[in-house]
């Protein structure tokens, strides 16, 4: 399939990549660029050859935020029956493959949003994130205000929010909202090394892992403790559980089948 506000690539076996594409707009998200995303992610979800994603803009900008230009001038009737953006924020949160964010340099706004809707996000040391949206008379529409708490906590996703002031690489690693920061030259490659650490690994396991890290988000701690025994225990019908501990004992790289 090709698009025109993303490029869709197939860097190694198992890693499917997309690059985020408006350069004229440092990457704001407009309705196109974001139904073309999800129909992106619907490809790669029904494509059993892939088995981690990685997301990415420019070394410029992951994305400057939602395209204010599109938003402007629409009234409260058009962004509710629209639900502007809500289709394609829940698409990208229920996709059950896992998305690592790889960012360099903006991502604001929507663009921050959208990294936190991604499963973890790499950063380039020149990376930068920000809720500027206060500046604009609104506030973050996919998820800023519940996402960013979570990951840096009250006080800091408070100053974001209401100062818009940026974080840059360094603090977002402190803070917990990215887990590494790289050289800017080198930010792509360990994202990609990192997809293809996953691809290697039993899908079933690694979209088990995926849901009960989300789990964590909206259970209490004894439900989800419950669920993950129940899960450990279940991938003990897979035949990718005897091959990975098979596979230890004779002291070789395990083949895993997705069965
Ligand atoms: C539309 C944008 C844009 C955006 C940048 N551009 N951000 N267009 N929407 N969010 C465009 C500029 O208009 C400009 O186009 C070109 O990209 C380059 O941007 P410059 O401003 O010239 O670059 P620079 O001076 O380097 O400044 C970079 C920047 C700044 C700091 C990132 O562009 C900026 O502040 N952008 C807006 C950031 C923001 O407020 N994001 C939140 C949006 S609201 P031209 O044609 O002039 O060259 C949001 C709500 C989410 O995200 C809710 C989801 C539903």
């Amino acid at each position: 399939m090709s698009y025109e506000t993303l490029i869709v690539e197939t860097p190694s076996a198992g890693v499917a990549l997309i690059r985020l594409n408006r350069p004229e707009a440092l990457n704001a998200l407009n309705s196109q660029l974001l139904g073309e995303l999800s129909k992106a992610l619907d490809a790669a979800e029904a494509d059993e050859t892939v088995r981690c994603l990685v997301l990415t803009g420019s070394d410029r900008a992951f994305a400057a935020g939602a395209d204010i230009k599109e938003m402007s001038d629409k009234s409260y009737a058009q962004m509710f029956s629209a639900d502007f953006f809500g289709a394609a924020a829940r698409r990208i949160e229920q996709c059950r493959k896992p998305i690592i964010a790889a960012v360099a340099g903006y991502a604001l706004g929507g663009g921050c949003e959208l990294a936190m809707l991604c499963d973890f996000i790499i950063a380039a040391e020149t990376a930068k994130f920000g809720q500027p949206e206060i500046n604009l008379g609104v506030m973050p529409g996919i998820g800023g205000t519940q996402r960013l708490p979570r990951a840096v906590g009250k006080a800091k996703a408070m100053d974001m929010v209401l100062t818009a002031r940026m974080m840059d690489a360094a603090e977002a690693e402190r803070a917990g909202l990215v887990s590494r920061v790289v050289p800017a030259d080198k930010m792509l490659e360990e994202a990609l090394a990192a997809a293809a650490k996953i691809a290697s690994q039993s899908p079933l396991a690694v979209a088990m892992n995926k849901e009960l890290v989300n789990a964590a988000f909206e259970t209490t701690l004894s439900t989800g403790v419950t669920m993950e025994r129940r899960l450990f225990h279940s991938l003990f019908a897979f035949e990718d559980q005897k091959e990975g501990m098979a596979a230890f004992v004779e002291k070789r790289k395990p083949e895993f089948k997705g069965r």
